[in-house]
């Protein structure tokens, strides 16, 4: 039998609190942190035994690459070789949720665990003041993917983190509910054409005005995917979730979206950046009420509601087995 885990240690940010954090993560263990997207689980990205921690606490079967976070673009100089759109794009959108998987610079300190071995590396300045005072407190860049078990959905309150993975995080840095409330766009710059690999807080028509030109985004077109039995399940509260619901069925939750009021409702008005801060938090209330499944209004596919609707079908994706 598994031991019940112990709660972790969760701390407002402040001076005291981030000073702890910042010696813990030189350490090598395992910091919570908020950032404007979800809380992230961070370790000294310079440090394999530090990353492996990661994948450790999250359960994560395989080693899929981490994001690594710096404290300004300068700092990203360091670890990867930035072009001129890599440069426009720093300028115009950091801090904030966006990532840049960029050629990884020679004698770059970061650990090959954390990028999978891949000789790239994705990096983000995130865009929270306590994400940023914890870089600079730890003294050196930070991987950290979303703080939940894999295949989990993701937090956006300090305690959704105590509640995923307790004790296997030494501290939890409580900053209040993210902002933005889904994960960064993740965008591959290291070929010729940008590449959309993940949408996120920052909508692709906004990269494609920045740069002038279009996204490839081949691999998450949602009207060709190569076939819907092949999405990951990830994202997943424990109740089967179904998409494009206008009413709930018997013992269902509706989770509502503009005209269409649920049990929760993401954004009455039918704003996608407050439907997209809401997704999480209220995929787990509903998660944890009385109902027998979960049904989801439609999203319209553009700007914020792309991420909001590839964390849905992700939700929504037949399950692994155990
Ligand atoms: O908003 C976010 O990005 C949050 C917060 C904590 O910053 N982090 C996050 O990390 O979502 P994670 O590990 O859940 O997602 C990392 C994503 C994955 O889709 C991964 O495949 C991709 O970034 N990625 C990381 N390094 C990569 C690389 N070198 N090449 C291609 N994709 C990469
Ligand atoms: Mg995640």
């Amino acid at each position: 039998m598994n031991p019940v885990p112990l709660p972790a240690l969760i701390e407002p940010a402040c001076a005291l609190s981030l000073a702890e954090a910042g010696r813990l993560l030189r350490e090598g263990r395992l910091v919570a942190f908020p950032t404007e997207t979800v809380y992230g689980l961070g370790a000294d990205a310079t440090c394999d035994r530090a990353v492996a921690a990661i994948f450790e606490a999250k359960g994560r079967p395989s080693f899929n690459p981490l994001i690594v976070h710096v404290a300004d673009a300068a700092e990203a100089e360091a670890l990867v070789e930035l072009d001129d759109r890599a440069r426009l794009l720093t300028a115009r959108f950091w801090p904030g949720p966006l990532t840049l998987v960029l050629p990884r610079r020679a004698g770059s300190p970061v650990s090959l665990l954390a990028s999978a071995g891949l000789d790239t590396i994705a990096v983000r300045m995130p865009d929270h003041p306590v994400a940023l005072d914890l870089i600079r407190a730890a003294g050196r860049p930070l991987a950290a993917p979303s703080a939940n078990r894999s295949g989990a959905v993701s937090p956006t309150l300090a305690l959704h983190v105590v509640d995923s993975l307790g004790a296997r995080v030494a501290l939890v840095l409580d900053g209040g509910p993210c902002r933005v409330g889904v994960e960064s766009t993740v965008l591959d710059l290291s070929t010729a054409t940008a590449c959309l690999l993940r949408p996120g807080g920052i909508a692709a028509e906004e990269i494609e005005a920045a740069l002038g030109s279009p996204l490839a985004r081949a691999a998450i077109d949602p009207h060709a995917p190569k076939s819907p039995g092949m999405l990951e399940s990830h994202y997943a509260p424990g109740l089967p979730v179904r998409l494009n619901a206008t009413t709930a069925e018997q013992d269902e939750a509706l989770l509502g979206f503009g005209d269409i009021v649920g049990t929760l409702t993401l954004s009455a008005a039918g704003d996608l950046q407050e439907a997209a801060a809401n997704l999480f938090a209220m995929l787990r209330l509903l998660d944890g009420g009385p109902h027998r499944a979960i049904a989801v209004a439609p999203i319209p596919e553009h700007g914020l509601g792309l991420a909001i609707n590839d964390r849905l079908r992700r939700a929504a994706a037949p399950r692994g087995q155990p």
